[in-house]
C-alpha cells in the first residue's frame, strides 16, 4: 500500500490496525482506511504529519555515519508512534533500509499488510501458531531460549519452506537473548536443524560505551568459535541509535539496527548538540476558541494560571492523551502564526490553553504546531527536557488514534 501525499490515514483501531484472534495476530479488515482531507472544512481534531523527507534524510544520515552498512530499521511500538502502516512503507522504499525489526508478531503481520516487502525480523517471542504464520509471511524468527530449538523443529514440520533465523544472544544486557556462555552448543543444535537457515546473529548493547566494546568482542569471539566448527552466523548486528550517535564504529559490524535516530530523535544532549537529524513528525491542532481575559481571570482547574494583565488566550483541542506531555505547562511553547505562545493552566487529556498575549494575533481555525522541526523549542528532545519526560516517550506515546498525514 502506498500512501499518497496529503492524505490522512485513519487508524482508529490502533495504528497497527490489527487484533488478536484465536491467539494469532490478524489484521482488522479495512484498517488502515484512507480519508482525504476535506480542504473546505478542516477538522478540529488534532493530527500528526509524518514527514517522508525527514525519514529519508535521517536514513541517509545514519547510513553515512555507519559507513554505508545496511540498516535494519526498528519499527516496534507502532514505528515509535509514527504509525506502522505509515512509516513502514516509506522506509521500505529507501535504499539504505535493508529490512525491519519488530518485537511482536502482530507488528510483523501489520507491516506485511501495509505492503512492506523487505525482510522483517521478529526480535521477540511467538507461539507455535504465530511462528508458522510468520514464516509463511516471510518473517525471520529470532530464537532466544533453550526451548526455541524444539519450537523451530516443530515449525519446520508444519511449513514446507526454509525458516530464516537471526540468533539472539545475550552478551551482558540481561534482558533478551540466550546467555553467551551457553550459546555455542545451542547454536550447533540450531545449525543441525533441517531447513533452518542462520541468516544473522545479534545482541543488544547496554549503551555503556566501555561495556559495549566488551559485548561486541564477545559476539565476535562467538562468531569465530562457530566458524571454527564450520557454522556461519550470518549478518552480525548490535548497534542501535546510541552506538551510532556516539560513533562507536567497532559496534557497526555487518549491519546497524537503529530505531529512534531514523525518526529524528537524539539519544543524548551530546548527540543533539552535533545535530544532523530531523524530527519526522509534527503534532498539530487547530485553534478552537479565542478569548480575551481581564487581569485576575483564571484558566483551568483550581484556576492554576491567572492573568496579570489584559491578555488573549487560545484553546487547542489536544492534550496528554495525544502524547503531548502534561508538564509542557511548565515552560512549553506552541507555534501559532510564527509566534511562540506559552502553554498555561493545565495540559489536560484533550485540552491545552496557550497565551497569545496583549495582541490577539490569531483566529479560530489557525494551525498550531505543538511538536516539530520548525523551532528548537518544538523539537521533541527539547520538549522532553523541558517537561522532564523521556525523549522516547515524545514519540512512542503519540496517540495511535490520531489522524496521520504524510507530507
Ligand atoms: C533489540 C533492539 N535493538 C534495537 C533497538 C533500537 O533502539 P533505538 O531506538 O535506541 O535505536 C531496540 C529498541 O529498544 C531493541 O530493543
Amino acid at each position: 500500500m502506498s500512501i499518497s501525499r496529503r492524505e490522512f490515514v485513519s487508524l482508529s483501531a490502533g495504528a497497527a490496525g490489527a487484533v488478536a484472534v484465536g491467539g494469532v495476530a490478524t489484521p482488522l479488515p479495512g484498517i488502515p482506511r484512507l480519508h482525504r482531507l476535506a480542504a473546505a472544512s478542516p477538522s478540529f481534531d488534532p493530527w500528526l504529519e509524518i514527514d517522508a523527507g525527514a525519514l529519508r534524510h535521517n536514513a541517509e544520515a545514519v547510513a553515512a555515519v555507519a559507513g554505508g552498512r545496511p540498516i535494519i530499521a526498528v519499527v516496534k511500538n507502532n514505528a515509535y508512534g509514527l504509525g506502522l502502516g505509515v512509516a513502514g512503507p516509506i522506509l521500505d522504499g529507501l535504499p539504505q533500509i535493508s529490512g525491519f525489526a519488530v518485537v511482536r508478531p502482530i507488528e510483523a503481520m501489520s507491516l506485511r499488510d501495509a505492503g512492506v516487502t523487505k525482510s522483517i525480523l521478529l526480535m521477540g517471542p511467538a507461539s507455535d501458531e504465530e511462528a508458522v504464520e510468520l514464516v509463511l509471511r516471510d518473517v525471520r524468527l529470532a530464537p532466544f531460549t533453550d526451548g526455541a530449538v524444539e519450537q523451530l523443529a516443530r515449525v519446520t514440520r508444519k511449513v514446507e519452506k526454509p525458516i530464516g533465523v537471526h540468533l539472539y544472544v545475550d552478551t551482558g544486557m540481561g534482558r533478551m537473548g540466550l546467555p553467551i556462555a551457553r550459546a555455542l552448543p545451542w547454536i550447533a543444535r540450531v545449525a543441525a536443524l533441517d531447513r533452518v537457515r542462520i541468516e544473522g546473529t545479534f545482541t543488544e548493547l547496554t549503551e555503556d560505551s566501555d561495556f559495549d566494546r566488551e559485548q561486541v568482542e564477545r559476539l565476535r569471539a562467538l562468531a569465530g568459535q562457530a566458524t571454527a566448527r564450520g557454522i556461519r552466523l550470518g549478518t552480525l548486528h548490535a548497534a542501535s541509535s546510541d552506538a551510532i550517535q556516539k560513533g562507536q564504529t567497532e559496534a557497526f559490524l555487518s549491519a546497524v539496527r537503529p530505531g529512534f535516530a531514523l525518526y529524528g530523535g537524539y539519544t543524548s544532549d551530546d548527540a543533539m548538540a552535533k545535530g544532523g537529524l530531523t524530527p519526522a513528525y509534527r503534532l498539530k491542532a487547530r485553534v478552537a476558541r479565542i478569548e480575551q481575559l481581564d487581569p485576575g481571570a483564571g484558566v483551568s482547574y483550581h484556576r492554576r494560571w491567572k492573568a496579570t494583565q489584559t491578555t488573549w488566550i487560545a484553546l487547542l483541542p489536544v492534550g496528554h492523551v495525544d502524547g503531548y506531555p502534561s508538564r509542557a505547562v511548565d515552560g512549553g511553547q506552541v507555534l501559532i502564526r510564527d509566534r511562540l505562545c506559552r502553554v498555561i493552566g493545565t495540559v489536560s487529556a484533550s485540552h491545552t490553553v496557550v497565551e497569545l498575549g496583549p495582541e490577539r494575533g490569531a483566529e479560530i481555525g489557525d494551525e498550531a504546531i505543538l511538536v516539530g522541526p520548525e523551532r528548537p523549542e518544538l523539537h521533541p528532545n527539547a520538549i522532553a527536557r523541558q517537561a522532564k519526560s523521556s525523549e522516547y516517550d515524545m514519540f512512542m506515546h503519540l496517540n495511535p488514534g490520531l489522524r496521520r498525514m504524510v507530507v
